[in-house]
């Protein structure tokens, strides 16, 4: 089958068009005709060999982290699944591969796709969709009436997590640039900064959570915004302890992340908030989660362009600018 491969890893290097053998379809798995795949900046960074250390990949890698397409086959002990379904997911980050005709997943990877999207509507959704729910239900335990400012609202990410914000009925800040205002507000926000005319940290105070996906020193004026006892949560880095404790990495990379994030923990203490990290994991019963919310209007994806999946390429050299409004998609078939 056709893929875009990643043969050794290297900085803002093209991904090879080649052939690879159909994958091998396992008790549990559901075999899917890839109809769209999406990027996510994951991509970039797994290409690029920044996550060696905490995803050893076997080369050549088939990228691509967000698939919608159809069940094709199924392995003996399936399930929840049959030829046909119309499914999307974000398949384990041990078995990644989306920018290919094929994709053999865990079951309890994949959801059902909701009804009213096109594949490449659905393709968006899963990877942002899942760490903005693993974010703000499972670790801040978002409430309805409390205070979030969720940064970079108009970006893969923020797109969905400011609807998901409002949809648990929390008052939600963002950060965007001037051009995207308009889109940010439509998605829901109360409150939109505009990081071109105004310092969010300047002017935003008393939340209850921030969920950083920007820098460190967007990071570090965070903690500003936030009341005692606030939670302050990034998925941008840098990663702690904890997040290397839960997915299994050796005591000395333990040791690398409980330094990495030294300073910050230091500096949360000291306001009197907390610092953690969320790396988001698959997830098919939360994304079946998220289709009843789609399917109910409560969120819409975004979707900014539609690349040919000949042009995988280009749409990488796309996502590299960092200023994509909401998702990029590749239609495969
Ligand atoms: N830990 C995890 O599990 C996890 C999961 C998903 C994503 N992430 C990480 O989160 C980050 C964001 O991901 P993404 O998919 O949302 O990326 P993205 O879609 O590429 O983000 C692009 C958006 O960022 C906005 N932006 C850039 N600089 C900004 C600033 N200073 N203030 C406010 N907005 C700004 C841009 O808006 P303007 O053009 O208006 O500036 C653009 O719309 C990445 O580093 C990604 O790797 C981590």
């Amino acid at each position: 089958m056709k893929a875009f491969i990643v043969d050794r890893y290297k900085s803002k290097s093209a991904l090879r068009l080649g052939d690879m053998p159909e994958p091998e379809v396992r008790d549990h798995d559901v075999l899917v005709a890839i109809h769209a795949a999406s990027l996510n900046q994951l991509d970039a960074k797994i290409r690029d060999g920044e996550f060696k250390l905490i995803l050893p990949y076997r080369l050549p890698l088939i990228l691509g982290n967000d698939v919608a397409g159809v069940v094709v086959r199924v392995g003996s002990k399936v399930q929840r699944f049959k030829p046909g379904d119309e499914v999307y997911a974000r398949p384990r980050q041990d078995r990644i591969g989306t920018l290919a005709e094929f994709i053999a997943m865990n079951e309890a990877d994949v959801a059902l796709k909701p009804t009213n999207l096109t594949m490449e509507e659905a393709a968006s959704i899963p990877l942002v969709g899942l760490t903005a729910w693993q974010v703000l239900i499972e670790r801040a335990q978002l409430k309805r009436g409390q205070k979030v400012l969720i940064h970079a609202g108009s970006g893969g990410f923020g797109s969905f997590a400011i609807q998901l914000a409002k949809h648990i009925g929390a008052t939600v800040a963002a950060t965007t640039s001037t051009a995207n205002v308009d889109l940010v507000k439509s998605l829901g926000a109360d409150v939109v900064i505009d990081y071109k005319k105004e310092d969010f940290s300047q002017v935003l105070n008393g939340y209850d959570v921030v969920v950083n996906s920007l820098d460190k020193s967007t990071l570090e004026k965070s903690l500003k915004v936030l009341k005692p006892s606030g939670k302050l949560i990034s998925i941008s880095g840098p990663p702690d302890a904890a997040f290397a404790k839960e997915s299994g990495l050796n005591g000395f990379l333990q040791q690398v992340m409980r330094l990495l994030s030294f300073g910050i923990r230091k500096q949360a203490r000291r306001h009197g908030v907390s610092y953690s990290f969320v790396f988001m994991r698959a997830n098919g019963e939360q994304l079946s989660g998220i289709t009843s919310l789609v399917e109910a209007g409560a969120i819409r994806p975004v979707v900014d362009r539609i690349f040919s999946f000949q042009a995988t390429n280009e749409a990488m050299e796309y996502l590299a600018t960092g200023r994509a409004k909401g998702k990029i998609v590749i239609k495969v078939r």
